[in-house]
């Protein structure tokens, strides 16, 4: 794992948006994991503009989302698929059957959860998974005592969880209290993991997911196993980090990081 430090939240997004455009210049039929909230909303507005102003090309990118709230249709203001319609899809040239999320109408959830996993690996693996991180901890909805081996699930939404997210809703109870989400192993699987991180609310769960001991209690911690995992900050977020000087001078120094200064 490693941290990357920006000074706003503007140019962490902006970094997060041109390693994962430098992602599918290389590897046009990229395999990308996609994070919904408030955090990746700039990062898909950066993308979006991208493939406006200088042609970046999602027509052969395959998206697979990590979750999706039970009960809400695809046209539902507050579902997955309609926010990645709304601050993507509809902006770039991807094709809408290359886009995945999980079906939170689905009759029988579990077999949807087994399906999304297949379509997962039908597709070769996920390249590349964006990621944001929750109050609770969360990478996805794995709320606390998520597995670190579980794969794709139903899972009730933690009450930090509810906090965070309710105001989203028109009036908090309409908030459905389960959802879809890809599992932690799910996650560990992908080639490639980039989280983003901003604003001073995010400070004390970034230390603990970063430089805490791995637990089930925080999902997050469980990037600290993944053999290629990038946690993006702006300097908010980073402010209850410790080693802060360490992290600066990797993306100050290390040869990966000199095309994106
Ligand atoms: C949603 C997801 C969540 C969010 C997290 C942060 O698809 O994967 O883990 O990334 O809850 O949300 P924001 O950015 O709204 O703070």
């Amino acid at each position: 794992m490693e941290v990357l430090i920006r000074p706003s939240s503007e140019s962490a997004a902006r970094l997060t948006a041109e390693i994962a455009a430098k992602a599918i210049h290389e590897k046009p039929s990229l395999v990308l994991g996609l994070a919904t909230g408030r955090t990746m909303e700039s990062v898909y507005g950066i993308l979006a503009g991208m493939h406006r102003e200088d042609g970046l090309d999602f027509s052969q990118t395959r998206t697979f989302n990590l979750d999706e709230y039970i009960g809400l249709s695809t046209d539902h203001e507050n579902s997955y698929r309609y926010y990645m319609n709304h601050h993507l899809f509809d902006k770039v040239n991807v094709r809408q059957e290359n886009t995945h999320l999980p079906d939170g109408t689905a009759a029988d959830i579990d077999a949807e959860c087994a399906a999304y996993e297949e379509r997962i690996k039908a597709c070769g693996g996920i390249d590349f998974q964006l990621l944001g991180i929750g109050q609770s901890g969360h990478i996805g909805f794995n709320e606390p005592l998520s597995a670190m081996f579980s794969r794709t699930r139903p899972k009730a939404l933690a009450p930090a969880t509810i906090r965070q997210n309710a105001p989203q809703f028109p009036s908090p109870e309409l908030m459905p209290r389960r959802a879809i989400t890809m599992g932690v192993g799910t996650i560990l699987d992908a080639r490639r993991c980039i989280l983003l991180a901003t604003g001073a609310g995010k400070a004390e769960i970034i230390a603990k997911a970063v430089e805490g001991p791995v637990t089930s209690m925080i999902s997050a911690t469980a990037l600290q196993l993944h053999p290629k995992c990038t946690i993006i900050v702006d300097e908010d977020a980073a402010a209850s980090l410790e080693n802060k000087e360490y992290y600066r001078w990797i993306f100050e120094n290390e040869p990966e990081w000199q095309e994106f200064h």
